[in-house]
């Protein structure tokens, strides 16, 4: 596994600790109230889990398995880069913009989470091909 790959998938995991933990504090509030200023943190969990870490898990998973250029190369992986730390910023604007009441945060993170999609499309597009023992 590439070391860009490892690095990306400890990201992805990183967020599914923290969003279940968000999650559990939300549902432990939902059956012993604690302060209803624990629903501010649903945002937050969900973009964690959606974005940080499913997606987040794909893209790493997609970097390391997806067929290669002559054997070794991976195409593009400065954009590969951008990608996953586009999509983590936006899923910060996201989350916290939504914790802290911040539209414009909101806004920003879903169009940082869209470029990092698209990036990240950009960069697999190319590495989506049928494998020969000649082009792997
Ligand atoms: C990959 C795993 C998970 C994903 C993708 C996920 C996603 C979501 C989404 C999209 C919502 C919003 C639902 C809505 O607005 O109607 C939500 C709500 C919630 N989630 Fe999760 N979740 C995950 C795991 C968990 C876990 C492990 C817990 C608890 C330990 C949890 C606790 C909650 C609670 C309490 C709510 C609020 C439910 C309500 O509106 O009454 N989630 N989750």
């Amino acid at each position: 596994m590439p070391r860009f790959a490892v690095w990306t998938v400890r990201a992805a995991l990183l967020h599914l600790g923290v969003g279940f933990t968000l999650g559990a504090l939300i549902l432990f509030h939902k059956g012993a109230p604690l302060d209803p200023a624990l629903w501010r943190l649903l945002p937050l969990h969900v973009e964690m889990l959606l974005a940080g870490w499913m997606a987040q898990l794909a893209m790493g998973v997609a970097f390391w398995i997806l067929p290669r250029f002559r054997g070794t190369e991976r195409g593009n992986v400065r954009l590969a880069a951008l990608a996953v730390v586009t999509l983590n910023v936006g899923v910060l604007g996201v989350g916290v913009g939504g914790l802290a009441g911040w539209d414009a945060a909101v806004l920003l993170g879903r169009v940082a989470e869209l470029l990092a999609a698209g990036m990240f499309a950009a960069h697999a597009w190319p590495r989506v091909k049928p494998v020969s023992t000649s082009t792997q």
